[in-house]
């Protein structure tokens, strides 16, 4: 059976496969619920691996864990008005790893839509070597 973009995820098969490429990602990846403040639901192996936190560590809290002092606010709130208007995000910016040392974070920001609906906020995340 061949993949499209339309039958992804609509067999067991399918959602095993979804299952085993977010966890074994060389990307980071950070899921979010729909709600304003954005609570963190879902982090993999290369989030840990990226800011050192274990994902249950990171569950319940918001990724403004990853913000310090260096972190571009204009960054932020280009991406804040993303959230409020339900579209994709993408940027650079400064922040920090679970020890404090700071790096790069390139990321976007996309929403997970059902019938229209925001039902979730995913997120992926490297480091990048430039800003
Ligand atoms: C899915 C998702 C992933 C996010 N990832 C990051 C991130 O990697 N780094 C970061 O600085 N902010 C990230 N944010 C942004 C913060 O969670 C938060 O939305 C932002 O700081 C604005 O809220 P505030 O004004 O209350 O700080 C992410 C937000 C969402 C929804």
């Amino acid at each position: 059976m061949a993949y499209t973009i339309d039958t992804l995820g609509e067999t067991e098969t399918n959602i095993e496969l979804l299952k085993v490429l977010v966890e074994n990602s060389f990307d980071s990846i950070l899921i979010t619920d729909a709600t304003t403040e954005g609570e963190v639901i879902y982090a993999n192996n290369a989030f840990k691996k990226l800011t050192g936190y274990e994902p249950s560590e990171v569950i319940g809290k918001t990724p403004r864990i990853l913000q310090g002092v260096g972190t571009d606010e204009k960054v932020i709130d280009r991406l804040t008005a993303a959230l409020k208007s339900g579209t994709e995000f993408e940027g650079k910016a400064i922040n920090y790893k679970k020890d404090g040392t700071p790096f790069i974070m390139f990321w976007r920001v996309l929403p997970i839509k059902v019938d229209n609906k925001i039902e979730a906020w995913v997120a992926i995340q490297r480091e990048s070597s430039f800003i």
